[in-house]
């Protein structure tokens, strides 16, 4: 028993090809450019682990809803079905759609939040933090320590440090306009929150009279880690569990380019009356009438049928096996990721494979680019060239981990392709002690990771 392989709950029904560009081209690419994976031609990729966000595959039923999809103007049919399936899973009296995550982020920071007050979070993802920062207020992050350590094995890394959080509240009550979770932890490598911890901050909010929101992109799977790793959950259907999480708050944030199973979409869902009123009025500002917000009504059926999909126990075991599939073939071979696997990720440690690279040479950088090297294996840096802070006498404050986030599209491929991964990961392991760093050529004031050009440091003028 339990010696099988779990497999994939569907079978492939459309394909599309792969290109396979060959080392030569990839080499060529990489010089065109400027090592910054970003600037790629998705053809120029063979396994895309860029991002988790939009890129799953839909099922046959998502397709079909969408010929069925209502683009009324008002009043859409599509637009009830959506509104009955999110109330359904988070019992929240208002459902404003929105094109994708940030515009709910945006529109929530904009009528509750003003100048010099403090968003409080487990972490913030990163347009999360970008949307505080605009209104002018601190996006402070509140993770327990032990999620900060990638090799610390626990079974909710995500969990809010609910003793930071009381502090915070004593000292800043009166300029935190609300405290936010995001499940599952994403900037600190895809870990959950447990339910206990969950109430904790319900309970400490209560105390000093603050809303509680989730940014719930990732929240199927988080329900599946309570479901399979906190007591009493065991026999409790991920839609129970999701209901139990979303009755703790008092509104979500939702992305459904990830747990909404769906390419575009997302939603911001709430209870009071007045800040949902608000939220409306500026939807129509910037997204679009409240009965399709940012969405064609074919998208709002694709987004109902796939947050119902997304519940399904035997797509979450395939989905959260699959991650940990990789994460056990990188760590047998001797490779450190943050553990255990995330969710939606494998999150590899370059502070840990690279140690003779310091962060102002950007190691996790360069793991990224030797992934796409090695294998035309693209996946995301989430260290200093993402996170640090440029400082006034010209040097930088590193990231508190470097990382090469692996995020695995859902649905998407298959495990041949990520064993695939597994050996490119391994093959530029073996070689790790000969990967040197980057320098920084050009960069943008903010956000600078999406569009930096950089070079190779032995390949610049005294290098
Ligand atoms: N919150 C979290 C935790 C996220 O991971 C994301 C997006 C967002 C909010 C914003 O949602 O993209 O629909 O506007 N994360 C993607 C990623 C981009 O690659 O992790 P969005």
């Amino acid at each position: 028993m339990g010696k099988r392989p779990i497999i994939e709950p569907f079978r492939v029904h459309t394909v599309q090809a792969i290109s396979m560009p060959s080392r030569d081209e990839r080499e060529e690419a990489l010089r065109r450019v400027d090592f910054n994976l970003f600037g790629l031609r998705a053809e120029e990729v063979i396994i895309d682990l860029l991002t988790d966000s939009g890129t799953g595959a839909m099922s046959t039923k998502q397709w079909a809803g969408m010929m069925l999809g209502d683009e009324s103007y008002a009043g859409s049919r599509s637009f009830f079905r959506f509104e009955e399936v999110v109330k359904d899973i988070t019992g929240f009296g208002h459902v404003i759609p929105t094109h994708q995550g940030r515009a709910a982020e945006k529109i929530l920071f904009s009528a509750m939040v003003d100048e010099g007050q403090v968003v409080v979070n487990n972490s913030h993802f990163d347009t999360t933090r970008a949307n505080v920062e605009y209104r002018g207020a601190e996006a402070r992050d509140l993770v327990h320590a032990d999620g900060l350590v990638p090799s610390h094995v626990a079974p909710f890394k995500g969990n809010m440090d609910l003793d930071a959080l009381r502090d915070s509240l004593e000292a800043d009550a009166d300029r935190i306009p609300l405290v936010m979770v995001t499940v599952t932890n994403n900037a600190a490598g895809g870990q959950p929150v447990s339910m206990a911890n969950l109430k904790g901050v319900r309970g400490i909010c209560d105390e000093y009279e603050i809303p509680f929101f989730l940014d719930a992109c990732r929240f199927a799977e988080n329900a599946w880690f309570i479901k399979t790793r906190e007591e009493g959950y065991a026999d409790r259907t991920p839609k129970q569990i999701a209901q139990e999480m979303f009755s703790l708050a008092d509104g979500c944030t939702m992305s459904a380019k990830k747990d909404g199973l769906a390419n575009i979409g997302g939603f911001l869902a709430l209870n009071d009356e007045r800040l949902a009123v608000e939220s409306r009025n500026l939807l129509i500002l910037t997204e679009g009438f409240p009965t399709y917000g940012g969405m064609a009504g074919y998208d709002l059926e694709a987004v109902a049928q796939g947050l119902e999909e997304v519940l399904d126990e035997d797509y979450l075991r395939y989905r959260t096996r699959s991650v940990e599939y990789l994460a056990e073939k990188v760590l047998a071979g001797g490779v450190p990721t943050v553990q255990p696997a995330g969710g939606h990720a494998v999150y590899v440690d370059a502070r840990a494979l690279l140690p003779h690279i310091p962060p102002h040479e950007y190691p996790a950088h360069s793991l990224a680019v030797e992934f796409y090297r090695e294998g035309g294996v693209r996946g995301v840096e989430l260290g200093s060239l993402a996170f640090g802070v440029p400082m006034e006498d010209g040097t930088e404050k590193a990231a508190g981990m470097e990382l090469v986030r692996l995020a695995i599209p859902r649905r998407m491929y298959t495990q041949s392709h990520i064993d695939y991964v597994a050996e490119v990961v391994l093959d530029v392991a073996a070689r790790a002690g000969s990967i040197g760093g980057y320098r920084i050529v050009e960069q943008a004031p903010w956000l600078r990771h999406f569009t930096a050009r950089l070079e190779p440091v032995e390949a610049g003028p005294g290098g």
